[in-house]
């Protein structure tokens, strides 16, 4: 960690380093964590990198081994779309698999289905001095017919939450409110909420 983000994090009693190289999820959880108080430093989460079939372990596992190597709190996430018609894939695969085919290659898979169900989960991997405390979010939905191009991520523009006509990517405020990042995140805000009650 550099001297700069060092000092800041200092003059914020209340905050947390965020280990993640996706940019736009640090956006994400700045914004949501805001209104309770906690403010986010992100760092690129280089060489921390695990292997499992479940998104809870990859959280817990790379955050016990930040934990040992940074000795402050810490979160460390994972997250993952679950696509139903395809017993789950590409789950822990995600980012594997965006990087690989995007989008494109979700919905080449599903050109025959009419089964598109599907959800997104978030497990969020809070460690401190006491143990590591997983936050998990989930939002369900459905895959579009199509691609909408607009803001976000990944699988955003292919994403149709539950009760919506539109992608994440067309409705990003929406986003911000109802995703499974959304919802992990705050479960932590209200815990850190609790927990400086406590002191
Ligand atoms: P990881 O958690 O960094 O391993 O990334 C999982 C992958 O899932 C990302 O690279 C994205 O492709 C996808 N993903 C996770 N969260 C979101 C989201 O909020 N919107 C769109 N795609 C997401």
């Amino acid at each position: 960690m550099n001297k700069r983000t060092k000092r800041k994090m200092r003059s914020h009693p209340n905050s947390i380093l965020f280990l993640t190289s996706n940019r736009h999820k640090a956006a994400e959880a700045q914004t949501i964590l805001k209104p309770f108080g906690v403010r986010i430093f992100s760092k690129p989460a280089k060489g921390i990198e695990i292997q499992s079939d479940s998104i809870e372990e990859v959280a817990r596992v790379c955050a016990v081994f930040a934990y040992k190597r940074f000795r402050r709190p810490l979160l460390v996430e994972d997250s993952g779309l679950f696509v139903d018609s395809l017993n789950g894939f590409p789950g822990v695969y995600s980012r594997a698999v965006y990087d690989q085919v995007g989008c494109a290659g979700i919905l080449r898979l599903l050109a025959q289905e009419r089964r598109r169900s599907a959800k997104f989960v978030c497990a969020l991997a809070y460690a401190d001095s006491k143990g590591v405390r997983i936050f998990k979010g989930t939002v369900f939905g459905k895959i579009a017919l199509r691609k909408s191009f607009g803001a976000g991520f990944g699988y955003d523009p292919i994403f149709i939450p539950m009760g919506y006509s539109k992608p994440f990517s067309k409705i990003p405020t929406i986003k911000s409110t109802l995703s499974h990042r959304a919802r992990a995140f705050e479960s932590f805000g209200r815990y850190m909420l609790k927990k400086s009650k406590r002191l």
